[in-house]
């Protein structure tokens, strides 16, 4: 009796297992202005060592090439080295898929992520994800994430929204979808255009639980 008390006390006061690894973020990548918002989100992410799995649309290539006059890989074995280069981060888990690839791990709802953010979003992916098209891996990723009621959060880029634009953020807004647009708030006295652009990143980070950046927070005004 003794005996199997000790046995059953050595049970319970085992060492629990370390936890499991958290899972991935996916990244979604389209082809509105701003690709620095997307660069920015990797690099902090990666830095605080989380594992991102990137899908970035067709579109994408031939925005970096008029804003940065930067030819993005097409080969994807070439694609994370890029991110890093861009990002200047070598550390965290970068996975990247083409978009053509529907049959990528992350199209499927059986593969478990803290969510999905997409950044920037154009207002094509944004019809197309309010629409349920699933025509890429990127609108087919986001389409999972709505569908499992996982956190998705687009970062709209647009100006002016016309009234289709307004429609089809409801829409996603209304299933659930954290709508997080890039626009800046001035209360941090930005300095730089990094400034502007990681207050949106962290903003949008925010709404998976993520504080990974030294956001300068509101904390009050002085009476
Ligand atoms: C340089 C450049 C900048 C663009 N900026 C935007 C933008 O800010 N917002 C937007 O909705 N579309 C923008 N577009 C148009 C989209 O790239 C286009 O609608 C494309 O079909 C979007 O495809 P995707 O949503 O699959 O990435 C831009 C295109 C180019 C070439």
């Amino acid at each position: 009796m003794i005996i199997s008390l000790a046995l059953t006390n050595t049970v319970l006061i085992s060492t629990p297992s370390p936890l499991p690894p958290p899972h991935p973020i996916v990244l979604g990548i389209s082809g509105a202005s701003g690709l620095l918002y997307a660069v920015r989100t990797i690099k902090f992410l990666l830095r605080a060592e989380y594992a991102i799995e990137l899908v970035a649309s067709k579109a994408t290539y031939q925005v970096w090439q008029a804003e940065q006059n930067i030819r993005m890989p097409a080969q994807m074995s070439k694609q994370e080295q890029f991110w890093r280069e861009q990002a200047q981060e070598w550390g965290g888990q970068l996975t990247c898929h083409a978009a053509a690839n529907v049959g990528a791990r992350i199209a499927s709802g059986s593969f478990r992520t803290l969510g999905m953010v997409v950044i920037p979003c154009s207002m094509s992916t944004v019809a197309k994800i309010a629409n349920g098209l699933s025509s890429d891996l990127l609108e087919r990723t986001a389409d999972v994430h709505l569908k499992e009621r996982r956190p998705l959060v687009i970062v709209p880029r647009e100006t002016p929204f016309s009234l289709i634009h307004l429609r089809n953020l409801t829409t996603l807004a209304e299933a659930g979808t954290h709508v997080v647009p890039a626009i800046p708030a001035w209360y941090h006295h930005p300095q730089t255009i990094e400034d502007l652009v990681d207050f949106v990143v962290a903003r949008a980070l925010d709404q998976l639980g993520i504080d990974c950046m030294s956001l300068q927070r509101w904390q009050g005004a002085e009476p």
